[in-house]
């Protein structure tokens, strides 16, 4: 079974046109960029029905809303605890 931990982005059309597309290659990278991709599985996700809140991440159980891709690395990093 896999263990690792989820992070998933919303691709709803919504979410995608509103910042998701961005922020979904930012992600990517930073979990490149840290070898964290055998830690979480990250992946997207058909809309949450949370549009007029998104764009929408979720980190484990924990939903963010109003995501911005400028905002994002450091929403990764106090959601994973990474310094
Ligand atoms: S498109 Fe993301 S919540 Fe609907």
């Amino acid at each position: 079974m896999d263990d690792r931990q989820e992070i998933v982005i919303c691709l709803g059309s919504s979410c995608f046109s509103r910042g998701n597309r961005i922020c979904m290659g930012i992600i990517d990278q930073f979990l490149k960029e840290n070898k964290l991709e055998d830690k979480f599985f990250f992946h997207g996700s058909r809309c949450f029905d949370k549009c007029e809140k998104g764009p929408i991440l979720k980190v484990g159980d924990q939903i963010f809303e109003g995501v911005k891709p400028d905002d994002i690395v450091k929403l990764l990093k106090q959601s994973l605890q990474i310094k």
